[in-house]
């Protein structure tokens, strides 16, 4: 067996490593796309020569110019961006690395590695450059190891995961950015010579204002289904920064990391710097292919648990907010039974006693239930949950305190803050500081105290307020700068030891809405919540942005009474990702009450289409006043459509929708559902067969001029 594995893995190194003209050629590949790199025999250093479509022919290969040296330095030749700037223990602030050896490995059936050794020739300091590829899913991972043997620490200043070079007659990059309650607004401009930085300095809620990914459209903008574009993100749950850098040629630069702001590191001899992972896909069909790529390997690779299924919910937060006892949240249960979902979630409210939580303004840091207003505890409302048949999730906060709690009270030196300032409060609250062992432990604790005392909780919300302020901690002493790095690394520590003794648990990853959302943090969380807006509206432009990422299984979506569309609305738009509510059932009308339990239940049937399947954008909300996503199963026999207008213009031409993802040649019946009871379909199609190429050349009506009105359509194959 070990021998066969030897082979192989010997096969795989062959492969990768052709040689040209005495030059070493790297290709990275997968089925889809090529990234090449070449060493000069001349000067032994390592060049990027190619990030594109797949290159089949090694012919041509060999035959690549050498193009733009890879992992560019401070202190050479070089006059733009660097990718990893250092400070030697003589002062020589220079590096200047050539290619020494690389090898290839396959990490597990579908997953390639290949790993790049540089070093520099005057100074003992070596890069190890990463590069994880999974060829089915067209998807690469890269990120570097830095280490080296001086006598004392060197400085580290810029050391970038990756640095991409691109060629392109014109560069046109979308970001998403926002702000609280309006995340991911989607932006696209042209680059023009010199930088463009997206980049976070939050610390905790690192994405509030701007997310951890792009996109990047070559020679034209970005388009669905055509175009070269490159889509980057970063696992990293802090400070990061892209940055995009035109040159004097029209060359284009693009290097992902950690930011370094403030944040110099002081690297011991013999230590390995791993920086995060830059996560990227290239395509040449335009965007729906990369974010159907990316969907389907976070589901097979990254998103905890991304190939199981997930738990519609019942949560309590807008329902009820600070406002409720355990008679409350008793009949909010009953009210999760009738409407059919799997959990009742208890959000925000139920602990501290000293100073219980009952506004935002304090309470933060205890973990014990309010007596007054669970005088029998979380233990009895486990009871209560699973004798009516559903789970029962809870809500935590376990990085942030209030000043107003007893662990402030007790614990002043684990919070982050300047010692001789007055501190500065976001929502009245701060932030631990998860650098210390000591903290992480409290943090870990958290979960696991409760876990023990009440085994029956099966999920957990885990939500984080407050971006690092007051930048200061105490247990670092003398190495300020390492504080948003290492707050990072404590945090992994403890999500890690969170995952090692309870596997199973889900949880979803919040941050006052959307302000963290990266796939490092989504190794440990199985879904997240995208925004605290739920108006369902804004909502269909939110989903939209992330859908772009993140597949629609990571994304909770809940019903609630932010937005005031009819029910059907906004239940369709929180259909299409991870279905919840937050609201009083028992409010609605009766009408609205049957609509939602039917909903439930389709979204149950379906889920295996909605939250497994490939997605299709098909119509955008930001290029009309509608909006229609579609996924497909994997066999392309069962698919489904959503359909939204949103506020039509007066005597607009509505055209049919053309459908994607469907086989030419067979047949599908449509079926309109989650129809109020009391209504019939007005679609034309419903209850007809198509072919798959009428669906796809010559669509189908299921757009009108009725402001917030929505479709379902049920899409089967007759066999
Ligand atoms: C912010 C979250 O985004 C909300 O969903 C809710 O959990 C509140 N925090 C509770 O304080």
């Amino acid at each position: 067996m070990k021998i066969r594995h030897l082979f192989l893995l010997c096969l795989i190194a062959i492969s990768a490593t052709l040689s040209a003209n005495g030059k070493t050629v790297i290709p990275i590949t997968t089925d889809d796309i090529s990234l090449i790199y070449k060493v000069d025999d001349k000067n032994g250093r390592l060049y990027q020569s190619y990030l594109g479509q797949k290159l089949s022919f090694d012919s041509d290969i060999v035959q690549l110019p050498l193009g733009n040296e890879a992992y560019l330095t401070h202190g050479m030749e070089d006059y733009f961006e660097p990718a990893i700037r250092v400070l030697h223990n003589d002062g020589n602030p220079s590096l200047l690395l050539k290619y020494i050896s690389h090898e290839n490995k396959q990490l597990q059936p579908g997953v390639d590695e290949t790993v790049i050794l540089l070093k520099d020739d005057k100074y003992p300091v070596e890069v190890k450059l990463h590069f994880i590829a999974y060829p089915k899913e067209n998807i690469i991972k890269e990120y570097a190891e830095i280490s080296h043997q001086e006598k004392k620490p060197v400085t580290l200043y810029n050391y970038a995961s990756s640095l991409l070079h691109l060629n392109g007659s014109k560069y046109f990059l979308t970001e998403f950015a926002g702000d609280w309650a309006h995340e991911v607004n989607m932006k696209e401009t042209e680059l023009a010579f010199g930088k463009k930085i997206l980049d976070t300095k939050l610390g905790s809620r690192a994405n509030m204002f701007c997310s951890p990914f792009f996109l990047l459209a070559l020679d034209r903008k970005a388009e669905e289904n055509a175009g070269d574009v490159l889509f980057g993100t970063i696992g990293w749950t802090g400070n990061y920064r892209f940055t995009f850098e035109v040159d004097n040629e029209n060359g284009l630069r693009v290097l992902s990391g950690i930011n370094p702001y403030a944040s110099e590191y002081s690297l011991k001899p013999n230590e390995v710097f791993r920086t995060p992972e830059f996560i990227f896909t290239y395509s040449t069909e335009g965007k729906g292919k990369a974010s159907r790529d990316f969907q389907r390997w976070a589901r097979k690779y990254q998103l905890k648990d991304g190939e199981k299924s997930r738990m519609t919910l019942l949560n309590n937060w807008e329902a009820t907010y600070f406002d409720f006892n355990e008679d409350k949240l008793v009949n909010i249960m009953d009210e999760a039974v009738a409407l059919g979902v799997d959990m009742f979630l208890l959000d925000d409210g139920w602990f501290a006693n000293k100073y219980p939580r009952s506004s935002d303004h304090q309470g933060l840091g205890d973990w014990e239930e309010t007596v007054t207003k669970l005088p029998n505890g979380i233990g009895k409302l486990v009871k209560e949950a699973t004798d009516r048949g559903i789970k029962f999730g809870l809500w935590i906060e376990p990085e942030m305190v209030n000043p107003k709690s007893e662990l402030y009270e007790k614990h002043k030196d684990w919070v982050i803050h300047l010692p001789n300032r007055d501190e500065y409060y976001f929502r009245n609250q701060m932030v631990l500081d998860l650098t210390n062992p000591k903290v992480q432990d409290y943090v870990y604790g958290v979960v696991d105290n409760l876990m023990t005392k009440y085994p029956g909780i099966a999920y957990f919300k885990w939500d984080c307020n407050s971006p690092i302020t007051n930048i200061y901690s105490p247990y670092l002493k003398d190495q300020q700068s390492h504080l948003y790095i290492e707050y990072v690394r404590g945090l992994y520590n403890v999500l890690e030891r969170i995952k090692q003794k309870y596997p199973n648990l889900p949880m979803m990853l919040c941050s006052g809405g959307g302000g963290r959302c990266d796939y490092e943090a989504l190794k440990y969380f199985t879904e997240f919540w995208p925004s605290d807006n739920t108006d369902a509206v804004e909502r269909i432009f939110i989903q939209w942005g992330y859908s772009y990422f993140f597949p629609a299984k990571s994304m909770a979506a809940h019903v609630t009474s932010w937005g005031k569309q009819p029910v059907k609305f906004r239940t369709d738009v929180a259909s299409m990702c991870k279905l919840g509510f937050d609201i009083r059932i028992h409010e609605m009308s009766q009408t609205d009450q049957q609509y939602c339990k039917e909903a439930v239940a389709n979204f149950k049937r379906l889920d295996d289409v909605i939250l497994d399947g490939d997605q299709y954008r098909l119509q955008s909300p930001y290029e009309s006043q509608h909006a229609a996503v579609m996924y497909a199963n994997d066999n392309a026999d069962k698919a489904v459509l959503f359909a939204f207008d949103i506020h039509p213009r007066y005597a607009e031409s509505i055209q049919p929708l053309r459908l994607q993802g469907l086989k030419e040649d067979a047949r599908y019946e449509l079926k309109e559902i989650n129809l109020v009871p009391g209504t019939q379909s007005r679609l034309a199609c419903n209850g007809k067969t198509f072919s798959g190429e009428f669906l796809m050349n010559v669509g189908i009506p299921v757009f009108s001029s009725r402001p917030t009105n929505s479709h379902v359509i049920e899409i089967t194959e007759v066999k």
